[in-house]
């Protein structure tokens, strides 16, 4: 059983693999956290179950580590629920009425029932544990049993409490436009540090999970608490350190400028904040994610293709004939799939018009998109395409017709970014149109994947013809509608994959995750940048969800020259594509790409569903080396890139991670067999070199 109950002294405790979360009722009835990390017995618990306090200033110490915490009374850390009732009141006291653990497709859920005891609201806390990966889910269900309205002010899904430690390090995740996932960490002090998206979707700007540690773990050591959001938009996490030296950590769906009314009988629910304990480090946190995310959250289990987008290598400017010729390079590379991106519909030349008007052009492509699927098709690739269907530019059909389609407030202009606007998907009407206008594209296609783009944020977040005292809830609508068309799609149309874009990386979260396949980690596609945006993306998420690509030299971007062969290793890393103009490439470039896309499909399935390590060792001399184990460790296959080397500065060994000790091991470019222990203890040799170099080892158990 991976749920304990005590009834003697009202305490549960979950036990995973590896850890152990434990929590009970205090003598006032408070569920208060009681521990959380290696594995330990329920009854060890009993002594830490008492209420504390300060000084009547500061009375109920405890309620600072409450498992949920019910804004009312003495409640003043970071709320987990906070209400509005019908006659004004807004103060929570809830009394436990009852638990049960559910069982259902072998995982344990235990649901706790409360009750606001004058109100008939009732509040259900959920725990469902992952006991293979030291992972419990938690979320919230808010019930209102009356007759009257509820306000729901703040609803979080969940708040976990660290335990204590001589220091608190917060490690997270910061960025931009082209800049996403950049590791960040600090120090906690009292007060607080937020994380947060105010922009409608997910944000570049931060990604919605946490890790703390003692400051000292490192990739392969320590202890490290940590917790993903699976919302996809205004979310918080809210990372608390008290004077009493209690740190918990409060997430879910931010309540800035936003409330949820609960009609009589209706239900809200909370994501799903999934949180968990590592002691094995980073790199232990990470690995445990991953398969997590591949084993219950991903929509299918599918290996991903090797694709090639147009983007890159035509903006705008796409047309039967260039993109047939793409399309036949690609082929003749082993690219596996083909995706159109932006530009193949309306009056859509550039960013400022055609949006909203899904509908073929029929200069780009006189013989419909059929033309250039079947030549797709006949080269044995599938065919993608892009879409993003939330969004509208004014000059376009559709907002010609439907101008109160978008997002706005009547005495106001209309923001544009990218040119455009924001259809407003609380409407039935716009969610009709967009599941309406994708069905007829996947019924009369053969289409196999849509990479799905939003390139804005919300402003002026006016809904028209809802009522006005619900005005605030769009940015929870946007996002409830957005997942609704999503799983409608997947479920009328099962054989298509989905990727998520967003201005580059703006919505990736675990939230999205249950819908897409992948996602688009960033627009920069230089490979060195790539290298700590993909560092970063990996703490949280799988190498099989990240999309990367192969672009130009010197990129785009930032001018950066670097070889083909580290440009192809550090898309290898992920889910391998290709984005620059082939029909710019040389045979000798499309041959040598050709034999890059062959050995990856060789490795596909250590980076797809292997374990990942993070060799962090060297880092510090410019290295960046990065491996992917089997299971089982019979396999393995090491990236490794140098960024620069100063003369006299030859690298240290770097030792391997993952192997089996006593097995021996063959590495294809080097001689000889080296035993997993000396691999992993004394480590090899890396004959990089100078400025951008990289190499792939693949590393087998010699037979
Ligand atoms: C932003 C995306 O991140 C790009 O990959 C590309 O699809 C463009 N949008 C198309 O407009």
């Amino acid at each position: 059983m991976a749920i304990q109950y005590n009834d003697q002294h009202h305490i549960f405790a979950i036990q995973t693999q590896n850890s152990s979360y434990i929590f009970g009722f205090n003598e006032k009835g408070n569920l208060q956290h009681l521990y959380w990390g290696a594995t330990i017995a329920i009854e060890d618990c009993v002594p830490l179950l008492r209420s504390s306090s300060h000084s009547s200033f500061d009375a109920e110490v405890d309620r600072e580590v409450e498992e949920y915490s019910f804004w009312g009374g003495l409640c003043y850390t970071e709320p987990a629920l906070k209400v509005r009732f019908h006659d004004g009141v807004r103060d929570l006291s809830v009394t436990y009425i009852d638990h049960q653990i559910l069982e259902e497709n072998g995982k344990e859920t235990l649901v706790i029932r409360f009750k606001d005891q004058h109100y008939p609201l009732e509040t259900h806390l959920y725990y469902t544990v992952i006991p293979e990966y030291d992972l419990v889910e938690r979320s919230a269900k808010i019930i209102n049993r009356g007759e009257d309205c509820i306000v729901l002010e703040s609803t979080q899904s969940a708040s976990w409490t660290i335990p204590y430690l001589q220091d608190y390090r917060l490690t997270h995740v910061t960025g931009k436009w082209s800049g996403e996932f950049q590791l960040r960490s600090t120090l906690l002090s009292e007060g607080k540090k937020l994380l947060e998206s105010r922009r409608g979707f997910t944000d570049g700007h931060a990604n919605p999970w946490f890790a703390i540690d003692a400051g000292d773990a490192t990739e392969s050591h320590g202890e490290v608490w940590f917790g993903a959001l699976a919302w996809s938009g205004n979310w918080k996490i809210v990372a608390e350190k008290t004077v009493f030296n209690h740190v918990k950590v409060t997430g879910g769906i931010h309540d800035f400028d936003s409330e949820w009314v609960l009609e009589a009988g209706e239900t809200f629910e909370a994501p799903v904040f999934v949180g968990g304990f590592s002691s094995g480090g980073f790199g232990q946190m990470s690995r445990h994610l991953h398969h997590y995310q591949y084993d219950h959250v991903l929509p299918s289990q599918q290996v991903r293709k090797v694709l090639y987008n147009s983007w890159e290598a035509t903006y705008f400017d796409v047309n039967a004939q260039d993109q047939m010729a793409l399309a036949e390079k690609a082929a003749k590379m082993g690219v596996e799939l083909f995706v159109m991106d932006d530009g193949w519909f309306g009056a859509r030349n550039h960013d400022r018009a055609g949006l909203g008007d899904w509908v073929v052009n029929k200069q780009k492509f006189p013989n419909g998109l059929n033309e250039l699927i079947t030549k797709v098709n006949g080269l044995g690739m599938d065919f993608g395409l892009w879409v993003e269907p939330e969004a509208v530019n004014p000059d376009s059909d559709l907002y010609r017709e439907h101008p109160d389609w978008v997002y706005h407030f009547p005495t106001r202009g209309r923001t544009e970014l990218r040119n455009q606007l924001l259809l407003d998907l609380s409407k039935p009407e716009v969610k009709r149109f967009i599941v309406d206008f994708m069905t007829d594209l996947l019924q009369n296609h053969q289409i196999k994947f849509i990479k799905w783009d939003m390139n804005r944020t919300i402003t002026e977040p006016g809904l028209k013809d809802h009522p006005l005292h619900r005005q605030k809830e769009i940015w929870i609508r946007h996002v409830q509608s957005l997942y609704e068309i999503w799983s409608e799609l997947r479920r009328k149309f099962p054989q298509v994959e989905f990727e998520t874009c967003a201005g580059g990386g703006s919505r990736i979260d675990l939230g999205i995750f249950r819908y897409a396949d992948q996602a688009w980690p960033s627009d920069n596609t230089d490979a060195f940048d790539r290298l700590s945006i993909q560092e970063g993306f990996s703490y949280t998420y799988a190498p099989k969800m990240m999309t990367c690509w192969v672009t130009e030299t010197p990129t785009g971007m930032n001018r950066r020259d670097v070889s083909l062969q580290y440009r192809f290793h550090s898309a290898m890393m992920g889910s391998l594509g290709i984005g620059a103009n082939l029909n710019e490439w040389s045979d000798e470039q499309i041959e040598q790409s050709a034999e890059f896309i062959r050995q990856y499909k060789q490795i596909r399935p250590l980076v797809q569903a292997g374990s990942q390590f993070r060799l962090s060792a060297l880092k510090q001399k410019g290295l960046t080396a990065v491996q992917y184990v089997h299971a089982n460790g019979s396999e393995s296959v090491l990236f490794a890139f140098l960024h620069s080397q100063k003369l006299g500065e030859l690298l240290p060994r770097l030792c391997l991670q993952g192997l089996q000790s006593d097995k021996q091991y063959v590495i294809d470019q080097l001689p000889g067999t080296y035993s997993g222990r000396a691999l992993m203890n004394v480590g090899i040799v890396l004959p990089l070199r100078g400025d951008f170099d990289s190499l792939m080892y693949r590393i087998q158990e010699s037979k």
